[in-house]
């Protein structure tokens, strides 16, 4: 295989730095799932540590790295999970974080960027307007700027939930992955590839997020001039070249998923698994429920990869069922 920008050994040696209250995350097959997806289906939990998301394995790696170069202040653009990770690996190591935010970020995660003590500058627009003011910021201020899928460490970190993953025994058919910037997906796929290459690597990105999936279909970037999804984690505009060009190498897939199938996944995954998952976490059984030929009699295992939601919002996206709105109606 071509070689990918990552380092498995780099990524081994990550595990070392990474906090432990982020690794080796609960991995279990979810039967009472399975016949509402009909194949068998294994959920790896990164919901449940102090920022209720994936990122920290990167934010932990790359702090460490700033921290003993003796860098003092980061900045970096933010959907709202790495601002969260970022805040809290800094805290810890002293380094003075700014997290630059779309207005239109979920509550929740802008309230815990703040509470993490991080500074938050709020921009209208979205993601790619805040990476723009991110960059403004750095080249002023000269404060390190941290890139998501772009600086190397925010992928390897991200891998370290493909070694747990390619652990496991009996292995799994296939890996779906949620497809935002690529780190997550770059990563587990990095390690799976190189690890246990007979498990397909599949990315889900919703339609009306889909840069990189165009992208990866076809093989140079495509950009788009806005988003229109739930799954605010995922949705960015202008995939970043050299992440396309790893993501290439280890994907096998990548498919689009639309927001009925991703509300419906989340209230699944709440109602038979107990989760409560923001919408970007839900896209791997989103997929699954649009073409559950494909994953027929297989196993399946997807990353629960955050769970910071707006509660009011959860509510109305998990609530409006219409199984619910059937019972509630007066018979006729
Ligand atoms: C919950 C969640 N899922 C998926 C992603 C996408 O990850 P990546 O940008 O590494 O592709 C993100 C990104 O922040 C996220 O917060």
């Amino acid at each position: 295989m071509q070689e990918t920008r990552l380092d498995t050994d780099r990524i081994l040696a990550a595990c070392e730095v990474i906090d432990p209250v982020f690794l080796n995350t609960p991995l279990y097959r979810c039967e009472a799932l399975e016949p509402h997806l009909g194949c068998a289906v294994s959920l790896k939990l990164e919901t449940a540590n102090p920022v209720r998301s994936f990122k920290a394995r990167g934010t932990e790696l790359i702090t460490s790295l700033i921290a003993d170069a003796g860098a003092s202040a980061v900045v970096c653009a933010s959907a709202g999970n790495l601002g969260q990770a970022l805040a809290w690996s800094g805290r810890k190591r002293g380094i003075v974080v700014t997290v630059v935010a779309s207005r239109s970020a979920p509550a929740v995660k802008l309230d815990r960027i703040r509470a993490l003590g991080a500074r938050l500058e709020l921009v209208p627009g979205d993601f790619d307007q805040a990476r723009e003011r991110a960059t403004a910021l750095a080249e002023h201020y000269g404060f390190r700027l941290v890139e998501d899928s772009l600086d190397i460490e925010t992928c390897e970190g991200a891998a370290t939930i493909g070694l747990e993953l390619a652990d496991t025994s009996p292995s799994f058919d296939a890996v779906l992955i949620a497809l935002g910037g690529g780190a997550l997906a770059t990563g587990v796929g990095h390690v799976l590839k190189a690890l246990a290459p007979g498990v397909e690597v599949i990315c889900v990105q919703p339609q009306g997020a889909p840069a990189m999936t165009h992208s990866w279909h076809s093989r140079q970037v495509v950009t788009t001039d806005a988003t229109d999804t739930i799954a605010d984690g995922v949705a960015g505009r202008n995939p970043i070249p050299a992440v396309l060009d790893d993501l290439l190498l280890v994907a096998d897939d990548a498919v689009l998923v639309q927001e009925a199938s991703i509300t419906t996944a989340m209230r699944l995954l709440l109602h038979h698994a107990g989760l409560v998952v923001e919408p970007s976490a839900a896209l791997g059984i989103a997929a699954i429920l649009e073409n559950p030929t494909r994953f027929a009699g297989r196993h399946v295992a997807t990353i629960i990869c955050g769970g910071n939601v707006d509660i009011d919002a959860y509510h109305r996206w998990v609530g409006a069922t219409p199984g619910r709105r059937d019972r509630s109606r007066p018979c006729s």
